[in-house]
């Protein structure tokens, strides 16, 4: 792994606060990859580091990355900033091998390592570094935060009981989540705010779900005050302008030779609407909406076309995991939200589906629409031991349901809404392991594994290798 000089003009502000020193600190270790093309050099103001399987690159349509920005500056009371939880050496997340270096360099005392939300329960012991190693041990293997929110008032629904692996001792009616923290870039892409939607207001731009989201953060994550309106459209403004991407592939090489479209530049130019490419032409009524519904064409990523036909067999593998992604059939039935019950969308099963009927955003991949959906990664069938495991009652039929997270019925109180949650946007993957809400896919060939046991796909070996190349290649 090569070390080389800051990229762009970030690193040469002054007046920056220790908080910013030590995200400027952590800048400097991004990497240059060995022997890029001229089409491949990051230009002033990117970002580039090196992940497991290549390199990825942050750019901003604004031009350079701000690390002066309040994303990066103390608004709260417990030291924290945007950046502990969101770095763009991780693809603007937090990953687990990140974490654990993190915890030996400062014996759990970085500013993650706060018991209102980064320890297993609230209010932890954590005198000790053995106790606090314990204490943190989700946020330590799997990259997860506590997500406390209580059950709205007038839910369809009770929580009557929860098998605490934790025994944290918490109200029933104020449960515990544990998610991995979204990637705050590609943000122009979304149609919804939060694994489980609850910074979306209807009919309310996305711009201003991430104000109301950056707020919360700060009074949430951060214990401070309200952060002014200035700062908080500072940050929005910021995040809405990263875009990131990867951009080498160790095999492969660069991803934007020969015709192909991989990297941020490209990604920084796809038009987008909320709304687009859906297939069921929708067309929700909120700001930044399609004025129509184009139809649905399921070829979603268009990167690696080029590379169909190449003289290395590595490329061909993308572009082959490419068109499996975008065309390989299966059978998509039974997922509530899209259609689970007689109430959803689409009744009956999907005979034709594939990747992107529910990742249809073009060379995003998220869903373009607002629409929560359970595809059954809260399963109890699919409950670690590490995981709580709810049991919620309906309040007038009686009836019964487990899951380790109620997902999106958390913010409406409604049955039908239980263990739904978004489809996020699906670039610079692999900087960013594991995956799904719950970070229970360690890997992308556990994400692979995954599809192929809910949807009974059959995938050869063949199409597995090439679909995880092209995850990797995003
Ligand atoms: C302690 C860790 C932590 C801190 C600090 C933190 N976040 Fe997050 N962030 C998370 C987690 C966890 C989620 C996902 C929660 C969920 O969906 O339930 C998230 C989600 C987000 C999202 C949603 C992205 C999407 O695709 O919907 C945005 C935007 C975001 N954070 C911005 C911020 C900003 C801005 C700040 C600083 C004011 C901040 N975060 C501070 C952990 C953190
Ligand atoms: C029925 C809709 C649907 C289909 C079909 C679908 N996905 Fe997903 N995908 C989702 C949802 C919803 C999530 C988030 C689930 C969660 O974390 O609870 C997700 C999450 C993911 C993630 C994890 C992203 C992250 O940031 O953690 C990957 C990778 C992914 N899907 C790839 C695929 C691939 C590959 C296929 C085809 C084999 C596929 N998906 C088919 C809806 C779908």
């Amino acid at each position: 792994m090569n070390r080389a000089p800051q990229q762009g003009r970030t690193s040469s502000r002054r007046s920056m606060t220790g908080v910013t020193l030590v995200a400027v600190l952590s800048f400097a270790g991004l990497t240059a990859v060995s022997g890029p093309t001229s089409a491949d050099q990051p230009a002033a103001g990117e970002m580039t580091f090196s992940n497991p399987s290549g390199a990825h690159r942050t750019l901003s349509t604004g031009g350079t990355i701000d690390t002066e920005n309040p994303f990066f500056q103390e608004l709260g009371t417990n030291g924290r900033t945007c950046f502990t939880c969101h770095r763009p050496e991780q693809a603007w997340t937090i990953t687990p091998t990140e974490l654990r270096d993190r915890f030996e360099q400062t014996g759990g005392l970085d500013p993650i390592f706060r018991t209102n939300d980064g320890s297993n329960c609230e209010g932890a012991d954590i005198s000790h570094v053995e106790q606090r190693r314990r204490a943190f041990s989700l946020l330590l293997t799997k990259g997860l935060i506590r997500i406390g929110l209580d059950v709205p008032a007038g839910a369809e629904f009770e929580i009557f009981d929860v098998d605490d692996p934790y025994r944290c001792g918490a109200l029933l009616s104020s449960p515990s989540m544990y998610r991995r923290p979204l990637p705050t870039t590609n943000l122009a892409f979304l149609s919804t705010v939060m694994w489980d939607g609850r910074d979306t207001a209807p009919g309310q731009a996305i711009r201003a779900d991430l104000m109301t989201q950056a707020r919360n953060a700060t009074t949430g994550h951060a214990e401070g005050a309200p952060p002014s309106a200035a700062e908080l459209r500072a940050i929005v403004d910021f995040e809405l302008g990263l875009v990131t991407a990867q951009t080498h592939d160790s095999s492969a090489g660069s991803l934007s030779v020969r015709g192909a479209r991989g990297g941020p530049r490209m990604l920084a130019r796809q038009p987008f609407c909320i709304g687009i490419n859906d297939p069921l032409g929708m067309l929700p009524s909120v700001p930044g909406a399609c004025a129509t519904s184009g139809g649905f064409d399921p070829r979603v990523f268009t990167l690696f076309e080029a590379w169909a036909s190449d003289r290395s067999a590595e490329r061909e593998a993308i572009a082959r995991g490419e068109a499996i992604f975008n065309t390989r059939q299966f059978v998509i039935d039974s997922v509530p939200g899209l259609n689970g019950a007689p109430w959803d969308p689409v009744s009956g099963p999907i005979q034709n589906g594939t990747c992107t009927i529910c990742h249809d955003t073009p060379n995003a991949g998220n869903h373009s629409v607002s629409m929560a959906l359970n595809i059954g990664i809260a399963d109890p069938l699919r409950r670690t031991p590490d995981l709580p495991l709810y049991t919620l009652r309906h309040r007038t039929t009686s009836e019964v349901v487990q899951t380790t997270d109620p997902g999106r019925a958390m913010v409406t109180g409604r049955w039908n809404d239980i263990a739904k949650f978004k489809g996020p946007v699906l670039r610079a993957l692999a900087a960013r392991a594991p995956f799904f809400h719950d970070g229970s896919a360690a890997t992308l060939a556990d994400v692979i594994a995954f599809y192929e046991t809910r949807f009974q796909i059959g995938f050869t070996d063949r199409e597995k290798a090439d679909l995880l190349a092209f995850l990797h290649s995003l």
